[in-house]
């Protein structure tokens, strides 16, 4: 919860100043397990919750600074081959980077507030 909810919240307030200044994105990564809707069982209570927390965070993030031109998204990043993640998962650190690097350049301003995965797709809170 400090480092997947609280991390999030501080960096936000610390930069969310120079972002405003330059039109930009404050993208966060969250998880697809952080999706109340898509939860379909009963594992990973700690981490599924800090999520769904990071994604209120979001979307306050979003009603805050989108009226001042700031775009704030939510991010699944897939399931990663990461020490996190593990060998058995699906997609490589490199896709991963990249897709959400198009995700993130892709956005626009009717995308604040809203929940992608790394191929753009918008997931359910
Ligand atoms: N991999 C996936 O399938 C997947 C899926 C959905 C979402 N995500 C999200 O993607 C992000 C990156 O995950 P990852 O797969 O790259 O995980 P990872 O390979 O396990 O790396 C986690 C990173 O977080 C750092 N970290 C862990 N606890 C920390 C703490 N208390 N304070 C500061 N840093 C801390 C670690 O630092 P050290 O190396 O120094 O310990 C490491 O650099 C996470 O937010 C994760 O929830 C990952």
């Amino acid at each position: 919860m400090h480092t997947n909810v609280l991390g999030p919240m501080q960096l936000i307030d610390a930069f969310a100043l120079s972002v405003v200044d330059n039109g930009g994105v404050i993208a966060v990564l969250s998880s697809r397990m952080g999706s109340i809707q898509e939860t379909t069982s009963a594992d990973s209570l700690t981490y599924r919750t800090s999520k769904a927390a990071v994604n209120m965070v979001v979307k306050m993030a979003a009603m805050e600074h989108g009226l001042r031109g700031v775009t704030v998204v939510a991010l699944h990043p897939g399931w990663v081959r990461t020490d996190m993640g593990g060998e058995s998962a699906l997609v490589g650190v490199s896709e991963s980077v990249d897709g959400l690097r198009q995700v993130i350049g892709g956005l626009g301003a009717d995308s604040n507030g809203g929940f992608f995965d790394h191929l753009g797709r918008s997931l359910h809170w």
